[in-house]
């Protein structure tokens, strides 16, 4: 028993570094609030993906009728997102700027956002669009605490507004702070939760089947409670006969 014991605790020993790196070190990253069941959500966060990250960068292996899985109609696909006359539901999502032009322009071209929430997580992602501030040291004119030294420019700047990276001494150490100094088009709450709806919808992007396997989660769930039932009067019914 003891040496069991004693395994276990060394087996959780050698995990520990693990955890430690798989949490990442330095900034404190927001829990992002996934809904992955809100189609509204979902809807809302393509809209916000097709309008404003299409741009610069492609989701590949995303089709646009994918999104018939969070209740979008082929129409409302094109309509909603406004498709252009040459892209067709069955394309995957591309670009607006291709590859070449974009490296010119940002000196890193926009990598392909369709796996970005298996890659960097949900928390990162939101954290990240939330954590834009104005640097004049920086060509671009922006600077991001998660992701120093970014190459994106902060293109929701006109929802969020913009942010300035205050140092204020707290008990004598320096703490970094980001502070709204002109707002946006959104309440703070409500560029909070446009983040969430985008998070949400990437999420969704990365993995699809996600919401079929829940699907498939409940049915298993539904048969094993029926299952659990007959067997169980199948058991009184054995019984009765015994005593
Ligand atoms: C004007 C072009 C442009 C637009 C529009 C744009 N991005 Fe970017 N984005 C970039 C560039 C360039 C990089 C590469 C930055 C780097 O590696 O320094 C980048 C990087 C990123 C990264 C980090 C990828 C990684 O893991 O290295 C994420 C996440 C991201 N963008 C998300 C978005 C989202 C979400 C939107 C839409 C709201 C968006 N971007 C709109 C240009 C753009």
């Amino acid at each position: 028993m003891n040496a069991i014991k004693k395994l276990c605790t060394l087996l959780l020993l050698a995990l520990l570094p693990g955890l430690a790196i798989a949490s990442g070190a330095g900034v404190q990253l927001d829990k992002a609030p996934l809904s992955l069941q809100d189609q509204a959500s979902l809807q809302r966060g393509a809209k916000l993906f097709t309008s404003r990250c299409l741009a610069c960068h492609a989701a590949s292996y995303m089709r646009y009728n994918r999104l018939h899985d969070i209740g979008m109609s082929d129409q409302q696909i094109k309509t909603e997102l406004e498709l252009p006359e040459d892209v067709k539901v069955g394309s995957t999502m591309q670009a607006a700027m291709d590859a070449n032009s974009a490296k010119l322009a940002y000196g890193i071209a926009p990598p392909d956002l369709s796996v970005i929430a298996r890659s960097r997580s949900a928390d990162w992602l939101y954290t990240y669009m939330r954590s834009f501030y104005a640097d004049e040291n920086r060509s671009i004119g922006w600077n991001n605490t998660v992701f120093p030294d970014v190459g994106m420019p902060f293109v929701l700047a006109d929802l969020q507004g913009e942010q300035v990276l205050a140092v204020e001494q707290h008990e004598g150490h320096e703490r970094k702070k980001l502070v709204l100094k002109t707002p946006g088009s959104m309440q703070s709450a409500e560029y909070d939760g446009a983040i969430a709806d985008l998070t949400n919808y990437l999420v969704f992007m990365g993995e699809p089947a996600k919401l079929v396997r829940y699907k498939i989660g409940w049915i298993v769930l539904g048969f094993l409670f029926i299952l659990f039932l007959l067997l169980y009067s199948l058991k009184r019914e054995i019984w009765r006969d015994l005593h």
